[in-house]
Parts: C-alpha cells; structure tokens; sequence
C-alpha cells in the first residue's frame, strides 16, 4: 500500500519524484487556496467598485469663505465639475434685469440660488450642449459674452446666472442640490 514513507524509502529519484509530488500538492493546494482567495476577493473588489460609487454620488461640503466678490472656484463633485461663484453687484443686476420670458431656458436668478445668497451661484461645469466644460471660472478666462461662462467647444454664451444665451446649448448650466450650511459652508448633494 502506496504512502508517503514508501515514497520516500524507494529510490533516489522516486524520493524526488515523490517530494515533487507533494510540493505539486502542496503548491496545487496553495494554487486552490488562491483560486478561491481571488473567488473570495471578486465581491470584495465589487463592493469596493459599489464604495467608490456610493462615494462618487455622496454630497460634498465647500468652504466658500475664501471665494472673494467676483471669483469663482472649481470643484469635483460625482465626477463632474461644479462652479461656485460669488457674484457681484453688478453681476447680479445684470442677470435679474433679463426677462425670463425671452430666455431660451427661461429662470430667473432667484430660481437658481438660495433666498438672501443670490450671490451664490452654483452650477455644474458641464456644457449642456454636448459636455464641454466651460470658460470663465479660473482668473482671466473668457467669460463669453454675457459675462458668465463661454464653452468653446462650438460657442456657447452663458450669463452671469449660468444661463445659456446664445449659441447650440440648450439649457442652462445645472444647478446641483444644493444647501447652506453655515453661513459659508455649502453642501452639495
Ligand atoms: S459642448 Fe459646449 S457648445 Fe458644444
């Protein structure tokens, strides 16, 4: 009856074949253990896709304390880039004097910011014409025609409350949810 010892105990060359024999089991076995380690892992890595994605929808907060009259900064927000603006006087005379009727996506200022902060414009940097993202967030960009944003993808104007005024756009940029936590703490999402 076969065992390990008599493996062992026969010739030179059957001792290595059986020590072959049972480092292949064991290496097999360790291969298993691996296999099923990596079957093991699979949900794992898509629970973490599903974390990342539970991330990529999770709302962000935003110190907007440090954006002076008249700048604007970029953030991510769901993968996507979102404008903060901290409007000026002039800037919102300029898009309440609109009739919104005349607009091709017609809202008002107020219809897109948050009572008492109208100062506060809040949108996604994504061109709703075919995805571009627009100029006029960073220093020095163009801003278009109307003062707000200008994609140069195919010449979309965008205003100083973010709406689309002349070129193929056909809306608005998108206001996220958004929330005032604080006096300058935005939440978005
Ligand atoms: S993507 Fe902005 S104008 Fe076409």
């Amino acid at each position: 009856m076969a065992s390990d010892n008599q493996v062992v105990m026969d010739t030179e060359s059957g001792v290595e074949d059986g020590v072959r024999r049972r480092d292949f089991i064991h290496i097999a076995a360790l291969s298993f253990t691996g296999v099923g380690a990596a079957a093991v892992a699979l949900p794992l890595v898509g629970q973490m896709g599903a974390s990342a994605d539970v991330l990529a929808q999770a709302s962000i907060e935003v110190d907007v304390a440090s954006i002076e009259t008249g700048q604007a900064i970029k953030t991510m927000w769901r993968k996507q880039p979102v404008f903060i603006r901290n409007l000026t006087p002039a800037e919102i005379a300029d898009a309440s004097k609109v009739a919104v009727g005349t607009l091709r996506d017609p809202q008002s200022l107020a219809d897109r910011t948050k009572p008492g902060k109208e100062n506060w414009l809040v949108t996604l940097g994504v061109c709703t014409h075919l995805g571009c993202v627009p100029l006029g967030a960073a220093s020095g960009e163009v801003k278009g025609e109307f003062g707000g944003y200008f994609c140069p993808c195919h010449g979309s104007h965008y205003d100083t409350a973010g709406r689309i005024r002349k070129g193929p756009a056909p809306l608005n940029l998108v206001v996220p949810e958004f929330a005032f936590l604080s006096d300058t703490l935005v939440k978005i999402g």
